[in-house]
């Protein structure tokens, strides 16, 4: 089973998938955390191009190529093989969230995206994809809390850097993906505490994965 995890920069989705991993352990269902972009060692090089913020000048179709780069890596090195011996895994991003950051936010022909996806993806869709939303100002202040407190302001936040229309962009694309997908999207109010999120998820999931 393949879960993937979106939402908007500071939405808490790469807490909750740490914290269902540490669930399901304990329910003894074997999985994997892994993430997009930076699944692999390739993919960590390519993560580092992706998101320097000095990167300014990156065209948007050097970026979808990027992203596409790095999932094919991370299908052909660890989400097949791993989906093939049975693991249950857990994926922080994965293809919802190249329609939504370069088909919709920048704008990148669609059509494009599609085929490339079809090429990549050769069929794979997520089971279940979780959609951590809240108000942009509220996941933004988040996202530059944590950049600050881990002092890699120079380091990982090329994203952070764009402005609010781009991420309310980001946030309704996603919304929109989730209306047009109820049976795998499940959306949960990310703008509360920690603590009611993993509650909401976990009901979600008991349903499904249990
Ligand atoms: P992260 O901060 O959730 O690890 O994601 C890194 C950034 O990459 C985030 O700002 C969203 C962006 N991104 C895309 O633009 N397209 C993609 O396909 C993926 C996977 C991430």
């Amino acid at each position: 089973m393949l879960i993937t995890f979106e939402g908007i920069e500071g939405s808490g989705k790469s807490t909750q998938a740490k914290l269902l991993m540490e669930w399901l352990q304990t329910k003894n269902i074997s999985c994997l955390l892994t993430r997009e972009p930076g699944g692999t060692s390739i993919g960590q090089q390519i993560r580092r191009i992706l998101l320097d913020p000095n990167h300014t000048n990156i065209c948007p179709l050097t970026e979808l190529l990027l992203y596409m780069a790095d999932r094919a890596q991370h299908l052909s090195e660890r989400i097949l093989p791993e989906l093939s011996s049975g693991k249950t895994i857990l994926c922080d991003r994965f293809y919802d969230a190249t329609t939504v950051y370069q088909g919709i936010a920048r704008q990148v022909d669609m059509a494009v995206i599609k085929k490339l996806h079809t090429i990549v993806l050769s069929g794979l869709k997520p089971d279940i994809t979780l959609l951590f939303d809240l108000p942009v100002e509220e996941g933004l202040k988040r996202a530059w809390k944590r950049i600050t407190a881990n002092h890699n302001e120079q380091q990982e936040n090329r994203f952070e850097k764009e402005s609010i229309a781009f991420h309310e962009r980001v946030r309704e694309g996603y919304l929109t993906l989730a209306q047009n997908d109820p049976n795998r999207f499940f959306v949960i109010n990310a703008n509360q505490s920690e603590e009611n999120v993993f509650e909401d998820m976990v009901k979600i999931l008991s349903r499904i994965v249990l």
